[in-house]
């Protein structure tokens, strides 16, 4: 989507990312509509419309319309992104895990609905993300089955599970080594962003050479993103963050900063996203949203 300021007449990702959140949240509204028992779809909607950044939406849907392809494609994969995000954080706050109060500035979802219901609105909203992706209209089986594929793969043990259960069992060492810290990240973070650009672009019916591309973009974002997380878990308020801020060093976890430094931190991030944007040249002003998103990321203040 071509949104440029209207002054400078340059991309703006300001106006885009605003444009776009807009266009997500109101495709969030739909994809879960309440029904009989009301608890469980309330207690989805609660999380799923709670706000955020919307980032994994926005990166699958900016994919899909660099490679030629429609909003309407990744769409329904743009909601599912988020769905599997948001039922990671919900049981990412269960008193089992990270025991957290706060989310996108509000109580957590186990704080409204108990943790019975929390759990349960976790599995509903994982389970109907395979469903959304599977009821895309218009786009070829072929393609949802890939996305279908990637998309577990980077859901389950093989991703994001997998990450998790490294970083709890991380939790508490002070040996933590970067290579372990590497494996956390791009298996909890990473694999879901590296997702949300494959998946966009396979939506829209691109080739194996260009989906290889896309994820070495996704990795080095990916990773750039969370050494970005660690700092800010450092640097910003708890108002800035919308969740608890400092939590790392209460928790004595190892983190890029621990291990580097602030500085080195945040060499290493802006060295990673500059090595994203120059693998996107061949795609000229297409590349834009992708380019400015990957800026944005290392820029970001929550
Ligand atoms: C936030 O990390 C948590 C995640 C990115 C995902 C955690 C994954 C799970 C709980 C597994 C969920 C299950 C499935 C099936 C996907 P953080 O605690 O470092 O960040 P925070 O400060 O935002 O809480
Ligand atoms: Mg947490």
């Amino acid at each position: 989507m071509a949104v440029v300021d209207a002054q400078t007449q340059e991309f703006s990702l300001e106006q885009y990312l605003k444009k776009q959140k807009t266009i997500v949240e109101a495709a969030l509204d739909q994809s879960v509509v309440i029904a009989e028992p009301v608890t469980i779809y309330e207690a989805m909607r609660y999380s799923l419309l709670a706000g955020g950044k919307r980032l994994r939406p926005i990166l699958c849907l900016a994919a899909c319309e660099m490679l030629g392809g429609t909003p309407e494609m990744a769409m329904n994969t743009a909601c599912a992104l988020e769905m599997i995000h948001t039922m990671s954080l919900i049981h990412d706050d269960l008193p089992a895990m990270d025991n957290d109060d706060l989310r996108r500035g509000k109580p957590t979802n186990h704080k409204v609905y108990g943790e019975d219901i929390a759990i349960l609105a976790g599995d509903g909203l994982l389970s109907y993300a395979f469903e959304y992706v599977a009821r895309t209209p218009n786009v070829p089986a072929d393609r949802l089955l890939q996305v279908v594929i990637r998309l577990g793969q980077a859901v389950g043990a093989e991703g994001l599970v997998g990450g998790q259960v490294v970083d709890l069992q991380s939790e508490g060492k002070t040996d933590v080594s970067v290579e372990t810290l590497n494996f956390i990240h791009t298996h909890k973070t990473g694999a879901l962003l590296e997702v949300c650009v494959t998946s966009g672009a396979i939506l829209a019916g691109a080739q194996p050479a260009e989906i290889a591309k896309l994820s070495k973009y996704a990795q080095n974002i990916g990773l750039a993103f969370q050494i970005v997380d660690d700092i800010l878990d450092i640097t910003a308020t708890q108002e800035e963050l919308g969740k608890t801020a400092g939590k790392d060093l209460d928790a004595q976890k190892v983190t890029y900063p621990s291990l580097w430094g602030l500085e080195k931190s945040r060499l290493e991030a802006r060295k990673l996203v500059s090595e994203a944007i120059a693998s996107l040249e061949i795609y000229g002003e297409g590349a834009n949203p992708l380019k400015a998103l990957a800026e944005y990321i290392v820029n970001r203040k929550n």
